[in-house]
Order: C-alpha cells, then structure tokens, then sequence
C-alpha cells in the first residue's frame, strides 16, 4: 500500500520541517484536506498554502477538496500545484464536468464518497476515475474513529473497479492506524491516508512501516 499523510495532524508552526521529515520517512504523497465550512463543518486552507506546500515537497500532491461546488475552484487548485485531486461526489452536480477538467489539465483525477453514501451511487464513474476515495469517517476532522461498517464498501469498490476499471486505484481516509492498517488493505486499499496515525506519533517512519502492510 501506498502511505498518504495528511498534513492536517501535523504541526503547522513548523510546516516545511513536517513535510521534509514525512518525505524521508517513506511518504509517497501529501494529502492536503480542503475544507470551507459548509460542505464539511470545519475550515482549513485554500490555494495559497498548497502553492506554498508545492515548493517544499518532493513528493506529488494530492489534495482532498471537501467543498461545495468545487467547479468554481479547481482551476486555482490546478494552478496551485496539485497533481492529485478528488472532489466529493456529495459536493456538486457536476461531477462528471470536474473529473474532466482534473484529467484535461494532465492531474489525476478522484472521487471522494462520505460513509452514508452508497458505493452504487458512483460505479458509473470508475472508468473515468484515476482513483476512488472511500471515506472511513465522517469528513471535517483528523483523529476520529475508524468507522468498521466502511469496510464491506471497500471490498465492493474493489470487485467493481476489477470489472470496470483495474487502472483505478482505491485511497481509504480515515481513522486509519498501524493496528488496522492490514484489515484495509486487505478489503481493498491500494493508499492509505493518514493524519494522526503518522503525525500524532514520535516515530514517523516506523509509523509508515506499520501502515504500508502487504497485500495478502
Ligand atoms: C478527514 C480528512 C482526513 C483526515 C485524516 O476529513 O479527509 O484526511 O485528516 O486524518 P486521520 O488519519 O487522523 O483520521
Ligand atoms: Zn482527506
């Protein structure tokens, strides 16, 4: 599995030291979670900071927009430096406008679905995803709770994305540790994300290790 830190743990009085000692851990991406206050009820940054993010990370970013109509925004994301990005498909009802736009600007494109929304509502979209976001909380905060009833969503993303889409890759946010690391690879994840799990401990690179685990 592929590890993603989510900066949103880290300290940010000392953000580019955070990023540097992630990166030399073993972090293959930075996710930077986007949220405005509406689609989620917490705020965090916009595209100033990614822009800021950009030129202190080696490793791409992959940035999680939790807001509303992020038709309007993307192209700041785009030019902000992004090179992963996934809109929530509760978010808008341009979904498939979105995706296109990510992909025509050369950046991966992803679609992000919250724990109450049915992985059905979204199969029609794999064969234009470049990967799928199966939340495992509810999205606004880190440090919240795995929620298990995810799982068996996991699972029919990845039997779905084998039918229609094996390119696809499937990311699972939330709430995820080194001690259920491996019940979430093996439902399915291809990469992980992780704020507290990596950010909220002293070792940041036997915390990576713990979440890696290996395909069974
Ligand atoms: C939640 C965010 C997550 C979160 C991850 O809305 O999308 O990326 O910050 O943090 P942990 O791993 O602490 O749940
Ligand atoms: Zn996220």
């Amino acid at each position: 599995m592929k590890v993603a830190p989510s900066i949103l743990a880290c300290d940010f009085t000392r953000l580019s030291e955070e990023i540097r000692q992630v990166e030399e851990a073993g972090a293959d991406l930075i996710h930077l979670d986007i949220m405005d206050g509406m689609f989620v009820p917490n705020l965090t940054f916009g595209p100033v900071i990614v822009e800021a993010v950009r030129k202190i990370a080696s490793r791409e970013l992959d940035c999680h927009l939790m807001i509303i109509n992020p038709e309007k925004y993307l192209d700041r994301y785009i030019k902000a430096g992004c090179d992963w990005i996934s809109i929530h498909f509760e978010s808008t009802d341009q979904t498939e406008a979105c995706l296109k736009r990510i992909r025509d600007a050369g950046k991966k494109a992803g679609l992000a679905i919250s724990p109450a929304t049915p992985f059905v509502y979204v199969e029609s979209y794999l064969p234009r995803l470049d990967y799928l976001v199966v939340m495992s909380v509810n999205p606004g905060f880190y440090g919240q709770k795995f929620l298990v009833e995810t799982l068996p969503k996991i699972a029919e993303a990845r039997a779905a994305v084998a039918r229609h889409n094996p390119k696809c890759l499937i990311q699972v946010d939330g709430g995820i540790y080194g001690h259920n690391a491996q019940t979430v690879c093996d439902a399915g994840c291809d990469i992980v994300v992780a704020g507290a799990g990596i950010f909220k401990t002293k070792d940041y690179r036997r915390a990576i290790e713990d979440l890696r685990c290996s395909k069974a």
